[in-house]
């Protein structure tokens, strides 16, 4: 008889969050969607989703964001383990735990982070080692933005953004973020744009030279003047205290600034390590924002830290 394979007994993920650095939006489709080009860009600021065998399904929120968050259906990294358990025909419930340290409903992708950590996880815990596409299809059906999480790095995204090419870039980036105390509703924002641009036409989005040449080139300054999002209009006609995060930002000597995704935190790319703690001080005395962090990037998408 063959020796069965050990079950494991938990099994760890790091899940970074996103930023966009270009997100061009086309016109509201017939699903509701729009077509996106987008640039993500993995930064390390991380959620640790850990999985374990459990009688029955579970998931847990823990740290500071831990009320904002659904427990039970709802809850994206749940949908994702159960998703990925009917996939192969298990009956194996688990207990998901997720240790949050991106914020909320701040635009960037907190809750599809702790999806496709979810997906990586139960895949080892499960012993699966699911091919990259059954992840990726799973992915897709659980939000816009899980394929990327899975990704990291930095890539571009088309379609609704499930679609993830990566970019061949250079540079490592210093990012400073500006949180919110109160998130944005994703749908709301980009309910907003549709209404803003009624009267407009709106051209079919693709990546722009002035991105790929910043990004190819790993040229600094040329990256924080080609910081772009359509969504940003909106995000300010829903919250105009957001302008002012921006020029407190520019004014404290940040290369460019820009709302991540739906919003409402703004990335600011400083020129180098010393610039982004020097920005994350004169944004602090500035009373801006709830939380002001440094992160770096881009870094890996989700990945298993330990328990295989
Ligand atoms: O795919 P996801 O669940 O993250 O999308 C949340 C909402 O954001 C969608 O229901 C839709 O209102 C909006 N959205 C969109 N176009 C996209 C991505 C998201 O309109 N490309």
């Amino acid at each position: 008889m063959l020796p069965m394979s050990p079950r494991r007994e938990a099994v760890t993920v790091r899940v970074p969050a996103k930023l966009n650095l270009e997100l061009l939006v086309g016109p509201r489709r017939d699903d509701g969607y729009h077509d996106l080009s987008t640039v993500f860009h993995a930064v390390s600021l991380f959620d640790t989703v850990t999985v374990e065998d459990a009688d029955e399904w579970q998931v847990e929120v823990l740290g500071p964001y831990s009320h904002l968050v659904p427990a039970g259906d709802g809850n994206l990294a749940l949908e994702a383990a159960r998703l990925l358990s009917s996939w192969e025909g298990l009956d194996r419930p688990a207990k998901i735990t997720i240790d949050k340290a991106i914020p909320v409903a701040a635009g960037l992708a907190g809750g599809s982070a702790d999806a496709a950590g979810t997906l990586v996880a139960c895949d080892a815990l499960w012993g699966l080692d699911s091919d990259r596409a059954v992840l990726d299809s799973l992915a897709e059906r659980l939000g816009s933005d899980v394929n990327f999480a899975l990704t990291g790095g930095t890539a571009i995204g088309s379609g609704r953004g499930e679609r993830v090419a990566p970019v061949l870039g250079r540079g490592r980036y210093e990012w400073v973020l500006v949180t919110s105390d109160e998130g944005l509703s994703t749908p709301a924002v980009f309910a907003e744009i549709d209404r803003l641009r009624a009267d407009r036409d709106v051209p079919d989005p693709e990546p722009t030279p002035a991105m790929m040449a910043a990004l190819r080139s790993g040229d600094v300054v040329a990256l924080g003047a080609a910081l772009v999002n359509d969504l940003q209009e909106a995000a300010l006609s829903l919250r105009p205290e957001l302008g002012d995060v921006l020029a407190a930002g520019m004014e404290c000597g940040a290369l460019g600034g820009v709302v991540s995704g739906s919003g409402p935190t703004v990335a600011f790319l400083a020129e180098n390590t010393e610039r982004a703690l020097d920005l994350v001080s004169a944004l602090t005395d500035a009373g801006v924002g709830a939380l002001v962090k440094r992160a770096g990037g881009p870094v890996h998408g989700a990945h298993v830290v330990s328990g295989t």
